[in-house]
């Protein structure tokens, strides 16, 4: 079976050979994996697809790492789930969350690191270094630890606890910085070469993206092949959302999808929307956001480097990009645990008050199929929505009229 053919600079274009440890271009582009389509579709039929595992590893003749390499913890196909009461709520009939709370670590970050993890399983690496705002970190904390890789994690010391402690849990080396991701990003860069590390940020790496990019290949299955209207995407890096525009792309040249694509949604938090106001000037680049907070800690990036890629995707698509203050993405959040059942972290929070807004302001229309991405669970995030839900000791009538203890 076909797997990639090249590597190619998403900015100038240069090739370099697969299969082999890359991080940018010269020129400073990330680098995105190339594979022989024409061959592909001649020996992978769109129907063979339903017979494959039930992980984002059904995609693997379109994923870089060879079967005996492939670090699994079972990310990937995750529910598709038809929102009812939310839907009804808006008017929208048609309006779906999808689920990536359930992945291994509890966020759609276990897609890239399974995948990224497996490419140095296949290349030999044996030492890696991430900047993460949080869940990228206990993704490859664990990946790293299944593939029997050391790992080095830097974050900023207000991550989540749940962060913290699944990295320390899964035996990685965790480094709490007093900054942001950008500054996190700084120290393995500086780092990196002394130590022997393979820096594993996302797109300084060609093969996160390529586990990201299976959002799009399975919401295309889940939908019959036929692409939805509208994608609401929490964009921090970008990533998830540029690697399933890439996903879309692919689909197309398989002939497995028509040249029809969704709206693209881009959202962020209003204490750190870059990406937003590049989109609203016109500009193809973003630029650094100064003083970046937000309790969406997966959307405190303040200067993707992938935002070239995110604006185009967005534009091209007919999209939109907005933001989303802090107390109303968690209400949203709250809001659709209680009408759903769906516990979504924050940036899924943030998605769906964006989609509410969208819907009733009529940039969507009410038959449309619009997907909502909650990216993480909200058990990862109990600091945030304790915040909304102090909690009371019982008091005496509650004692009498239930379970009395002995003081
Ligand atoms: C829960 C969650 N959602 C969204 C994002 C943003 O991801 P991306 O880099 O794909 O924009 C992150 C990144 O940390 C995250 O943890
Ligand atoms: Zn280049």
């Amino acid at each position: 079976m076909s797997k990639a053919t090249h590597l190619e600079c998403s900015l100038c274009q240069q090739r370099f050979e697969a299969g082999t440890v890359q991080n940018l271009c010269a020129c400073g582009g990330p680098l995105l994996v190339r594979y022989d389509l024409d061959l592909i579709r001649t020996r992978w039929r769109r129907r063979d697809v339903a017979n494959g595992v039930s992980s984002m590893w059904r995609y693997a003749p379109v994923l870089p790492p060879a079967d005996q390499a492939i670090v699994s913890l079972g990310e990937g196909w995750t529910p598709l789930i038809r929102t009812r009461r939310l839907g009804a709520r808006l008017g929208a009939e048609s309006l779906w969350v999808k689920d990536e709370g359930l992945n291994p670590t509890g966020s759609f970050k276990a897609r890239g690191l399974s995948c990224a993890i497996s490419m140095c399983v296949e290349l030999g690496v044996r030492k890696v270094a991430i900047p993460s705002a949080g869940n990228a970190a206990s993704a490859l904390a664990a990946y790293a630890a299944a593939a029997g890789i050391e790992s080095h994690i830097f974050m900023p010391c207000d991550v989540p606890q749940a962060n913290y402690l699944e990295c320390k849990a899964y035996g990685a080396n965790v480094t709490l910085v007093d900054g942001l991701i950008s500054d996190c990003a700084k120290i393995v860069s500086s780092r990196k070469d002394a130590e022997g590390w393979f820096d594993i940020s996302t797109l300084r790496e060609p093969y996160r993206i390529e586990g990201k990019k299976t959002m799009g290949y399975e919401l295309a299955e889940q939908f019959r092949w036929e692409l939805p209207n509208a994608i609401f995407y929490p964009c921090g890096g970008g990533v998830g959302l540029i690697g399933m525009w890439k996903a879309f792309g692919e689909m197309e040249e398989l002939g497995w999808v028509s040249s029809a694509r969704p709206k693209m949604i881009s959202v962020q938090a209003e204490g750190c929307q870059p990406v937003v106001r590049a989109f609203n000037q016109g500009a193809e680049r973003s630029q650094f956001w100064e003083g970046a907070a937000t309790v969406a800690s997966g959307l405190r990036v303040p200067k993707p480097l992938g935002d070239f890629l995110v604006l185009k995707a967005v534009r091209a698509s007919g999209g939109a990009a907005i933001a989303i203050p802090d107390s109303e993405l968690i209400d949203a959040g709250i809001r659709l645990a209680g009408e759903e059942g769906i516990f979504a972290s924050p940036e899924g929070g943030a998605c769906v008050a964006a989609a509410e807004r969208l819907i009733r302001d009529g940039f969507l229309k009410r038959d449309d199929q619009i997907v909502i991405y909650n990216t993480g669970s909200g058990l990862k995030y109990l600091e945030a929505y304790s915040t909304r839900f102090p909690r009371m000791p019982a008091g005496e009538t509650d004692k009498l009229g239930g379970l009395i203890t002995p003081r």
